[in-house]
């Protein structure tokens, strides 16, 4: 069995996948989600000139010193929004890139950490927010109204009892304020029920859905893969692991789109016309976890790894709702953090 790429923290997912698959590569790279930079490390050892890493969390900064030590004109590291990545690599110079990783998702270092909020094994503030800037899941769910509550639950948890949990969630909060994330999950476990035999904890839809919704995970990857995409020149190479439904079917759809002529593509509508396809698959089906890296990192049994190439330097504008965006409610605008 191999070792992790890294020493603790998170173990990069899918990364000898990616390697098998890009086992040298050139020019400059964008990792639009450092994390504990296994990606950045792998893409300097593997022929990089630069990468220049974004992490909208700012702990990362400390985990990405010893990169800036030993490749001081080869990494980079900035705090930000990969929505934003064109502007945050433009004000360093950079136009155009070979090759853009995003990883989607949390680090385990964000998970396992009970004072961000985001697991609901630990008890912790109901935070969440990758950011740690702006509203909170606590601000979300002490706040929020009944409908808005329940809509974010159906949409970005695909929660069944969305109804039943954001009226609970509502009728407790007027006695007390909801403020640790125990608090939540035993206020869900009394209305649904739990035992031992339940395969998923009755929680972890509406943990999702929240985390979705206040981190405005769904419309920042829309834009991170537009921004990348006009950032990628021909020959580009553009790489997403994703965790859930929601987000996979986003990106599938934007590969599609963009590897097929419009003609042959009745479900998704895109605005300019008959054109050649832009990219060409590198891998036909998503690659997932082997037996091997799921005995080793089990966080690993939901990541699908696409990679296309760019093959005609040109940019197709792209209907978001057509990549399968939920419909949300505008006032959820107020809850979002950076
Ligand atoms: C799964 S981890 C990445 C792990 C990393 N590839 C590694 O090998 O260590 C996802 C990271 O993406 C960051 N992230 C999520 N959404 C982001 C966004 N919109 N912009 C920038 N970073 C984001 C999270 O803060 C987290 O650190």
């Amino acid at each position: 069995m191999k070792t992790p790429d890294i020493d603790s923290g998170h173990i990069p997912v899918l990364l000898s996948d990616f390697s098998s698959l890009l086992p040298q590569v050139s020019g400059i790279w964008i990792d639009g989600t450092f994390g504990f930079g296994g990606y950045s490390k792998r893409l300097l050892g593997s022929g990089a000139s630069k990468v220049i890493a974004i992490d909208l969390d700012p702990d990362v900064l400390s985990r990405a010193y010893n990169l800036e030590q030993n490749w001081p004109n080869r990494f980079k590291i900035l705090t930000g929004n990969f929505c934003k990545m064109g502007q945050l690599v433009t004000k360093l110079g950079v136009t155009r890139v070979s090759g853009v990783i995003m990883d989607l998702g949390l680090s385990s270092m964000q998970v396992d950490a009970p004072i961000r909020g985001f697991s609901l094994k630990n008890d912790g503030p109901l935070d969440m927010r990758m950011s740690k800037k702006g509203p909170s899941a606590k601000d979300f769910i002490n706040q929020a109204n009944e409908s808005l509550i329940s809509d974010v639950l159906l949409k970005y948890g695909e929660e069944r009892h969305a109804k039943t949990i954001a009226k609970s969630i509502v009728t407790a909060r007027k006695k007390n304020h909801i403020e640790s994330t125990y608090q939540l999950v035993s206020l869900i476990e009394k209305v649904l029920g739990f035992n031992n035999r339940y395969k998923i904890h009755p929680a972890t839809r509406t943990f999702q859905a929240i985390r979705i919704a206040i981190n405005n995970e769904l419309e920042n990857l829309i834009e991170g893969l537009v921004s990348a995409n006009k950032l990628l020149g021909i020959g580009g190479l553009f790489s997403v692991i994703t965790f859930h439904s929601l987000e996979d079917r986003i990106v599938k759809r934007f590969f599609n789109l963009q590897t097929q002529n419009d003609n042959s593509i009745n479900e998704i509508k895109c605005i300019g016309g008959n054109r050649r396809p832009l990219f060409k698959k590198i891998n036909k089906r998503p690659i997932i976890a082997n037996r091997e890296e799921l005995d080793m990192n089990p966080r690993a049994r939901s990541a699908k790894l696409r990679i296309v190439k760019k093959v005609v330097d040109q940019f197709v504008s792209i209907e978001p709702n057509n990549l399968g965006l939920p419909s949300v409610s505008s006032s959820l605008r107020d809850f979002q953090c950076e």
